[in-house]
């Protein structure tokens, strides 16, 4: 079952409220959060101050993607905010295993978020501790941006790894999603959808989300 997490990157910042409703009602699985320091990417967004606000306007889990430096630093407050899954990139910090552990010890579903150019083997030592695994399929700071081909490689090459593991990992795809791309992300083996621009492109999110399905 294919599952879809619009990012909030392309909502309207000033309604955050009315928009995670608005793609509540759309049918959305999860909300896709991207949390950006202007640090480890070139753009700055919103931290846990925020995200604990947005969570009284709606029930769905928090798929949160922490794209800043020095998780450590900070990661309580994302957990205390009422993100469901915290996700992580291995480029930002030292002790990447000690980060995840704190995730999964808080009752979280803990991810990690591969740059395109990041070997998939980083997951290998993980994997009994992963719950979600992201494919950037851009480099990570903006929305927008195209899709790089060669990423379906690595979804084909983490979704064996998952089989061979017997665990129940969610792959996740993010970066230049369309209807298009969608397809050949699902064929590679992805099972959950991340897409911003195409969804907020329409007023209509629920039949965004349901091209991006089938
Ligand atoms: C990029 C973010 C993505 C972004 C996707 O750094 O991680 O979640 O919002 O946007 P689109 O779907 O427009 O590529
Ligand atoms: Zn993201």
């Amino acid at each position: 079952m294919i599952k879809v997490a619009p990012s909030i990157l392309s909502a309207d910042f000033a309604n955050l409220g009315s928009e995670v409703k608005a793609l509540e009602q759309a049918g959305a699985d999860m909300i896709h959060i991207d949390v950006m320091d202007g640090c480890f990417v070139p753009n700055l967004t919103i931290g846990s101050i925020v995200i604990d606000k947005i969570r009284l306007s709606t029930k769905l889990p928090f798929d949160v993607h922490l794209m800043i430096n020095k998780p450590e630093d900070s990661i309580h407050d994302y957990i205390k905010a009422g993100s469901d899954i915290i996700t992580i990139h291995p480029e930002s910090t030292i002790h990447l295993d000690r980060v995840i552990s704190i995730i999964k010890d808080a009752g979280l579903k803990a991810g990690i978020a591969l740059l395109p150019t990041t070997n998939p083997s980083i997951i290998d030592y993980l994997m009994d501790k992963l719950d979600l695994i992201l494919v950037m399929s851009v480099n990570p700071g903006y929305a927008g941006q195209k899709f790089i081909r060669n990423q379906l490689e690595k979804i084909k090459i983490i979704s064996t790894k998952i089989k061979e593991s017997n665990r129940d990992i969610i792959l996740s795809v993010d970066g230049g999603i369309d209807e298009f791309t969608a397809k050949e992300s699902i064929a590679a083996g992805c099972d959950l959808l991340v897409s911003g621009s195409f969804i907020f492109k329409s007023k209509d999110y629920g039949n965004q989300i349901q091209r991006l399905k089938y």
